[in-house]
Formats: C-alpha cells, structure tokens, sequence
C-alpha cells in the first residue's frame, strides 16, 4: 500500500515538473589538489566554495562509480557549514548523470552510521557523505565529501584514486538548472526523470539498534538510578541521542547535552577526546553526578566512553566488548572474529587469543575492514582514534558503541571502572597512549619521517627505553581477501617485551602536516595494573623523542593533543 502510495505521489510530482535541461559547464583548468585523504576530500570551507571546486569531485564520482545512470543514490551530512549547499547542487548534478533514484534526508542531516545501514537497506550504488568528520566546521572550518560504495563503506583505494586521477583531467561537468526540492519536510520530488526523497534520517537507524540491543533492559537501566550523561557536541548525533536515550529509553530530559546540530557545531571541535570533549570529561572524572558519560563526533562514527571517575581508552573498549560481545542479543551466537588497525593496541589480540578468534591486524583507516566484513571473517572492530564498529554496517558508529556499553551495564549490574579492572586482570593491560603534533610545517614533518624511515635498518638490535628493538619497519598489509598490497603505513619499532612504538603521519589534516606518535605497553595480569598511562609509558615516550628528534625537529615542547 505504501509503495502505491508514495509512487502515485511521485508521479504526480514528475508530471508537475518540467524536465529541466541538462547544461555542460567547461572547465578551463582542472584541480589538482582532489585526492582523497584517510576519510575522502577534506578541505577547508573556503577552498569548497572555488567555484567548481565541489562539482569537479563531483563530476569525477559520477564518472568512476559503476552502475551511476538508473541508479540509487544515498545523500547527507553531518548538518555543517555548506552542506545544505552540497545537497542541492549533488541532486542537480545526479540529475544530469541518470540517477533514478537520490534518498536525502530532512534538514539534510544523516550520520555517517545512518548513511552507511540506508545504502545496504536500499541496495544503493553508493552514498555521498558531507562531512569532514571531527574537523572544525563554519565558514572558516572544514568542510569534506565522502564516497561510500554499495557494501555502505568507504570506498576502496582504488575507486579513491580513480576518482584522484579523473579529477586531474576533467575538461568539465554535467548539471541541470532547476530548483532543488525543500529539505524542510519528508516528501517525494522528481528532478526531471530522477526521484527524490526526503526521508527522516533518524528512523531506519533507530530499527537497526533495536534489533541488536535489549532496549528493555537498558531502559530499566536508565530510568533506575543511573544518571548519564551524553554529548552530542552541536553536531550530528543530537537527533539521534535524543530520540535513542531520552524517548525510547526514557533517560531523564537534559541527558543530551548540545544535542542541536549547529552549521559551526557551536564553535567547537567536535573530536570526543579529553581535549576537545572536555565539558563532559570534567563531569565525569572530576564530578560525582554521572555513573557514564559519552560523546561522538561531527559525522557520529566516533565514540568516546567516560565511567564515573574513568577513562576508557578505545583500544580497551574494543577488547572489553569483546569479551562480553554475547551479552548483546545480536551478538549472542558470538563472534566470527576481530579486527584492529595497526597503530591500535593489541588488547583485543589478547581477547581474541582467549577466545580463539582469528585477529587481524589492518593499515589506519575504516575501508581496511570492509572485504574482512563483507567475507564474514570478522564482527566486530575498532580503531584507538575512537572508533568502534561490527558487521551491522560498514562504518564505525558512535552510537552503536554507547549503546554496547549500556548493555553491558545493564546486564552485568556494575560500573564502568568495575568492568576495567575485571576485564584487567583476566587479560593484563595494555598502557596506550597517543601523541598528536599538529599543524607542524609540511617539510619538517616530512624530513622527520623520512629520517626516521632512513633509520629503520640501523635500529633492529639496538638498545631503546633499556629493552631491545625487536622489528623496525614500515608496515604494508596484504588484504586476505582481495590479495591487494598497501604499503607505506607507519614505522614501528617492536621491542623485545612486547612493547611498542609507531610513528604515522595523519592522512585527515587540512593544515601543515599532523605526526602521530604512538606508544604501548603491555604489563601482564598480577603485575602493576593501576598506573597513569603517561607515567607507565615515560620511558618510551623519553626514547621516541629522542631517536625521532621530535621536539627539536618540530618546535613544538608537547604534543597539542595526548589520548
Ligand atoms: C584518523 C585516525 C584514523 C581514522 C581516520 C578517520 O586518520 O587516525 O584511525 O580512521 O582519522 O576517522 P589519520 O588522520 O590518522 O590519517
Ligand atoms: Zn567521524
């Protein structure tokens, strides 16, 4: 019935709608600088609005992706500055290359998550994200458009670099002149012969969670005496939280804090750390009101989780849901197996042992775990940039990992520093830490690295932080699906007690270059589990410095962000 419906609608609104020309702009000069980082393009507003500048990335999208004329296309973005902009000139751009059918969202608003689950739901082609993510948003923020392929994660290196190289030769773009249709309300539009539909970008989402947490139980939970708190940073997740937490689990009104999103996210950085997460880090481990606090980022596939006086790092929390992954009804047949980025700690390896999963270890970035999700080899995974994921989308999700955590609580009766120091002392502690020098100049990061790389074979032997260097190499991973090699995706250093250190430079910024520093040490259980991960890592990061010549390199006397 619904479908008779909606399609006499829209067929009613096509035959109102003169089919609107299709116009070839020329472009005198191609762009040279559209190459998709870690997370697709990622410039500042500023750059976004060079005439031509959107629809050139555009134009090249539409040409590489297979299936474009007659097909479904997915479109939103985390509500910042230029994303209404984008949505209508996308729609008029899919328009003149035959999409049949664009699903957008009211106020253009759609998480990344919500994204990634709306292009599996509807068997789309692909979908386009506006987002860059956790960057600054507004007229002098970021601004970004990501492109995720019919399996609803970020495409693949080769379709990136395909959409790079068309960049560089395009001789112009294909658009149509018309109106975009309003995203005030949920509604169905024709733009010529393609169609679309403004749908809630809330629900679908909504179902999904459902059907993997007992909502029942989680409820119960939060309408008990279980006061937390949630920050939604004025960016995407507020809608969301709101109707998740305050409406359907009944958590207290005001458990959502700056749930509104906002085209500057309220001049904040919406990045859920210590440092730009401070507001709701400050309640949590400082004050004594909230048993949990949460917050995600811009586009709300990044979680962090807070307990009362507790930090949760993510690499632990990808290992602690791990190991209670069954508790959740959707997991409750258990786990294929895990996966990790490099640079994030081997907690969950340890999970994993116990539990006799296959581990993979895969380079910085989401895309590495889409053909190990979409083989089914693995369910859950996660990255220490706070993202942490499973096999229901093939995005990272903020809000899937809030609501994990709930049910572990839920069921599990504790609190959060409880189910660390239990989780602790079954399986050792990793000690993790991650040092970011932003915004260095690009040739001075780069001689860093370089002389860093130059250094790798002298290193293995040799004395550092007073244990041995085991390996010293730049990690590659060949894909065990696809057989696909990528190298080039950090220098490690592996000491001889299992300690390490990696050196990456970001693939995200949009201004000089951003060095990672990261730093990990495993103390076995029994041994001292109760450390600030500063201290229990200074030896290292003393080392590090030194051999990397990171402060003398970079001017800089401290990192400008530690997780
Ligand atoms: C950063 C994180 C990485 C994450 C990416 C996108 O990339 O380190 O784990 O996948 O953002 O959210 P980087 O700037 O390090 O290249
Ligand atoms: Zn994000």
């Amino acid at each position: 019935m619904t479908s008779s419906a909606s399609s006499d609608a829209s067929a009613a609104a096509m035959a109102a709608t003169p089919s609107p020309s299709v116009r070839q702009v020329s472009l005198s000069t191609p762009f040279t600088d559209q190459k998709p980082g870690t997370s697709g393009l990622r410039k500042s507003s500023r750059q976004f609005e060079q005439p031509h500048y959107l629809e050139s990335f555009v134009e090249a999208v539409f040409r590489v992706l297979p299936g474009v004329a007659g097909g479904t296309l997915i479109l939103g973005g985390d509500g910042r500055y230029g994303n209404r902009r984008a949505i209508g000139v996308i729609a008029r751009m899919a328009a003149a290359h035959g999409v049949a059918r664009l699903i957008t969202t009211t106020g253009g608003i759609l998480s990344t998550p919500a994204a990634s689950h709306l292009i599996r739901k509807h068997q789309a082609i692909a979908g386009i994200i506006l987002s860059a993510s956790h960057n600054p948003g507004g007229p002098e923020g970021d601004f970004g458009v990501k492109v995720n392929g019919a399996n609803g994660g970020p495409a693949p290196e080769s379709i990136t670099d395909a959409i790079f190289a068309a960049t560089t030769a395009l001789d112009g773009y294909r658009i149509v002149d018309a109106e975009t249709p309003s995203l005030d309300v949920p509604g169905v539009h024709a733009l010529g012969d393609l169609r679309i539909e403004v749908i809630d970008g809330v629900d679908d989402y909504v179902t999904l969670l459902q059907g993997l947490f007992d909502f029942g139980a989680i409820g119960a939970l939060l309408r008990g005496d279980f006061p937390i708190a949630f920050d939604a940073m004025h960016a995407v997740t507020g809608p969301y939280a709101s109707r998740l937490l305050e409406g359907l689990l009944g958590a207290p009104a005001g458990t959502v804090r700056n749930g509104t999103p906002l085209e500057d996210f309220g001049g904040g950085h919406p990045d859920p750390n210590l440092t730009y997460a401070h507001e709701l880090a400050e309640l949590l481990l400082d004050g004594d009101a909230y048993r949990f606090g949460a917050a995600c980022d811009g586009d709300g596939d990044r979680n962090m989780i807070l307990g009362h006086r507790c930090f949760v790092n993510p690499s632990d929390s990808l290992a602690v849901l791990t190991a209670n992954a069954t508790l959740a009804p959707g997991y409750a047949s258990g786990l294929a197996g895990v996966a990790r980025s490099m640079p994030t700690s081997a907690a969950v390896d340890v999970v994993a042992r116990d539990l006799n999963l296959p581990c993979y270890e895969t380079p910085t970035g989401w895309k590495f775990f889409g053909n190990l999700l979409d083989a089914g080899r693995i369910t859950l995974c996660g990255e220490e940039s706070f993202g942490t994921g499973s096999d229901h989308i093939r995005e990272k999700d903020g809000l899937w990992a809030v609501l994990f955590w709930l049910q572990i609580l839920a069921t599990r009766r504790c609190s959060v520093a409880e189910v660390m120091a239990d989780h602790w002392s079954r399986f050792g502690r990793h000690y993790y830490s991650r040092h970011d020098y932003e915004a260095i100049a690009s040739d001075r990061a780069h001689g860093l690295y370089d002389r860093l790389k130059g250094l790798l074979p002298s290193l293995v032997g040799t004395s550092f932080a007073g244990r041995s260097i085991a390996t010293a190499d730049d990690f590659s991973y060949t894909d065990p699906v696809d057989g696909s090699l990528t190298s080039g995706q950090g220098l490690r250093l592996l000491l001889d007690d299992g300690s390490r250190v990696v050196v990456r430079l970001s693939g995200t910024g949009t201004q000089g270059a951003t060095l990672r520093l990261y730093l990990e040490s495993y103390v076995a259980a029994g041994g001292n589990l109760d450390q600030d991960p500063q201290q229990a890592l200074a030896d290292l990061i003393t080392a590090a410095d030194q051999l990397a010549e990171i402060r003398s390199r970079t001017g800089m006397e401290r990192p400008t962000v530690i997780t």
